[in-house]
């Protein structure tokens, strides 16, 4: 098992932000409180949290001012993927069936639907003004980024700058909104608030882009999913953007793509063996590397030395992950 990339005071912070979650589903209608307590026993990194406890001890912590935070963001999060898992018809969710596989879409619509109530909800409560800007702002970015995903599904003809987008509106935006409430919760002012947005989208960015890598290079337990399920889908990701520039290798993709999606094993074997054979692999790690370790130069800037030595070590988890 990889070492955790944070400090035993956060991990002990995540703790009760876990036990406050589960407790929190505790109130609500059964169906929906088991439902998500077992998805949430399914596991998952919880970085969305973790970021908006690191960012809030940049100024003053304080573990019952962040706890709203922390649920908001992640119960957006979790709102995010039940209802793209039922957009993708996707029957798997951290190793697990997913919740509109076993329960049917109509349910995971309405679950959805109350998770990203409550996560406005609990933030209402704090009755800070400033709070909502960058939540909804996330939650704008996410149904942005389906939508620009839906609209692109198997377009080779898309562009890096394109990708980019689609990734910053999908995850880089709730990685930056966490950022941005820890620092308001904690009280961080002048260009430190700026400073711990500018590390979230990066972060976000990178992540995602190593997110995409690993459809590739992965393995079906660590993703939770079958690897290869971008692809079969007709995501085009910065791998494929990369391969694509090889004209033999687009003309090859064209094909595979242009049949029937979602694609079937031999094809994606096929499509997978192609990228592989180029330099898109390692060009698209590349750029993942160029953004991670722009938010590790942001944490680098920040004067609290606990907060940033975790959020370098982050930075460097996130590097990790695909090698
Ligand atoms: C996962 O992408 C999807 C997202 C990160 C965002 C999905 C957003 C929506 C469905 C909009 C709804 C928003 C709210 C706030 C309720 P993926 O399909 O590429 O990744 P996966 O392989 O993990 O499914
Ligand atoms: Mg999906």
């Amino acid at each position: 098992m990889k070492k955790s990339p944070i400090s035993s005071f956060v991990r002990q912070q995540l703790k009760l932000v876990e036990d406050q979650l589960l407790n929190t589903t505790l109130l609500w209608p059964s169906s929906i409180s088991s439902i998500i307590s077992e998805l949430l026993k399914a596991g998952g990194k919880r970085l969305r949290p973790v970021l908006v406890i690191l960012s809030s001890m940049v100024g003053d912590y304080d573990s019952v001012e962040v706890m709203p935070g922390c649920l908001a963001v992640e119960f957006i999060h979790l709102a995010s993927l039940i209802h793209d898992d039922v957009l993708d018809k996707a029957s798997f969710r951290r190793g697990k069936p997913s919740v509109s596989f076993v329960h049917g879409h109509r349910l995971a619509v309405a679950i959805g639907d109350y998770l990203f109530g409550q996560a406005f909800y609990l933030v209402a409560a704090k009755n800070d003004g400033r709070l909502f800007p960058p939540l909804s702002q996330a939650c704008l970015s996410l149904s942005r980024g389906e939508l620009l995903q839906r609209d692109s599904v198997g377009s080779l003809e898309q562009t890096e700058a394109e990708y980019l987008e689609k990734i910053y509106c999908k995850t880089a935006a709730l990685f930056k909104s966490a950022c941005q409430i820890g620092a308001l919760l904690g009280k961080v002012d002048g260009s430190a608030y700026g400073t711990l947005a500018s590390y979230g989208e990066n972060l976000g960015m990178a992540f995602q882009i190593y997110d995409d890598i690993l459809d590739f290079i992965g393995n079906d337990e660590d993703l939770g999913k079958p690897l290869g399920a971008d692809i079969s889908n007709g995501t085009i990701t910065l791998p494929v953007i990369y391969a694509t520039q090889d004209r033999s290798c687009r003309r090859q993709l064209r094909k595979i793509l242009n049949g029937k999606l979602p694609l079937d094993k031999a094809a994606i074997e096929k499509a997978t063996t192609l990228i592989k054979s180029t330099n898109a692999i390692e060009r698209a790690k590349q750029r993942a590397k160029y953004y991670a370790e722009k938010a590790m130069l942001s944490a680098e800037q920040l004067s609290k030395h606990k907060a940033r030595k975790d959020l370098i070590s982050i930075g460097n988890f996130v590097i990790n992950r695909c090698n």
